[in-house]
């Protein structure tokens, strides 16, 4: 017997930098807004969503696949689940515009991807390059960073109802250049959101990380982390890229 009705598995793989991958394709939004949707029509009991590890179909994600059916969808957007849900979910009508419907061919093109990852693995080891793993144990860190800073400098508050970098600079007393690389880089985290030149607060960084907000936790994130206040550099405008040592 199955402990729920449908059980949903969508891939949250993330990869190196240029390689096709659903986190890339916004797999973080989707499996949000998933849940969202799922808890909104009351159907969490019944329906259990599971985020995972690449399902084989890198090109043309993000990709879920829906047991006990076993339906694959490609290529969803978040404006695509309250159809999914409502549809599929509920009604038992599967979304054909986003499903996979041969099944050989998807089995071919998982099969395909699989032996391409592992002879690019192959060659990557006889390359000397860091396992994925490892590299992205290193970027992890480097990702906590940046939002303990911006935490820092209390970057989140000073962003207020949507600025520049330039006037979140000022606010904040900072670099501008160094301001604006950070809220880049907070940006292709989805912490905040850029249109033209203007960056906004993501649902997540204002509900977390702005003054007076309901569930504002900038002082535990802020206290005892053991590290050097990598802020310093922001004001000094001292942040650059890097290159890694030869
Ligand atoms: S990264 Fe999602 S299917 Fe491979």
């Amino acid at each position: 017997m199955q402990p729920f009705r449908l059980h949903v598995f969508v891939c949250d793989q993330q990869k190196p930098e240029g390689l096709p991958c659903c986190s890339a394709r916004g797999s973080a939004k989707v499996i949000d807004v998933l849940r969202r949707e799922v808890a909104a029509r009351g159907l969490g009991d019944d329906v259990q969503i599971t985020a995972c590890g690449s399902l084989g179909l890198c090109e043309r994600g993000p990709n879920m696949v829906v047991y006990p059916e076993g339906v694959w969808y490609s290529g969803v957007q978040p404006q695509d689940v309250a159809e999914i849900v409502e549809s599929h979910f509920q009604k038992g009508q599967v979304v054909e515009r986003l499903a996979n419907k041969e099944r050989k061919a998807v089995y071919e093109e998982i099969r395909t991807n699989r032996d391409k990852f592992l002879a690019g693995m192959k060659a990557r080891d006889a390359a000397g390059i860091m396992p994925d793993d490892l590299a992205q144990t290193i970027r992890g860190f480097q990702e906590s960073r940046v939002i303990l800073t911006a935490v820092e400098l209390d970057l989140f508050t000073a962003v207020g109802q949507g600025s520049s970098a330039a006037a979140v600079a000022s606010r904040i007393g900072t670099d501008e250049r160094a301001t604006e690389m950070l809220m880049n880089a907070l940006a292709s985290m989805e912490l905040l959101n850029k249109r033209d030149s203007t960056f906004y607060n993501s649902p997540l960084a204002a509900r977390f990380f702005v003054e007076g907000s309901p569930d504002d936790s900038r002082a535990a994130r802020s206290r005892g982390a053991a590290r050097p206040r990598h802020s310093t550099r922001i004001h000094a405008g001292r942040c650059r890229s890097r290159r890694p040592r030869a």
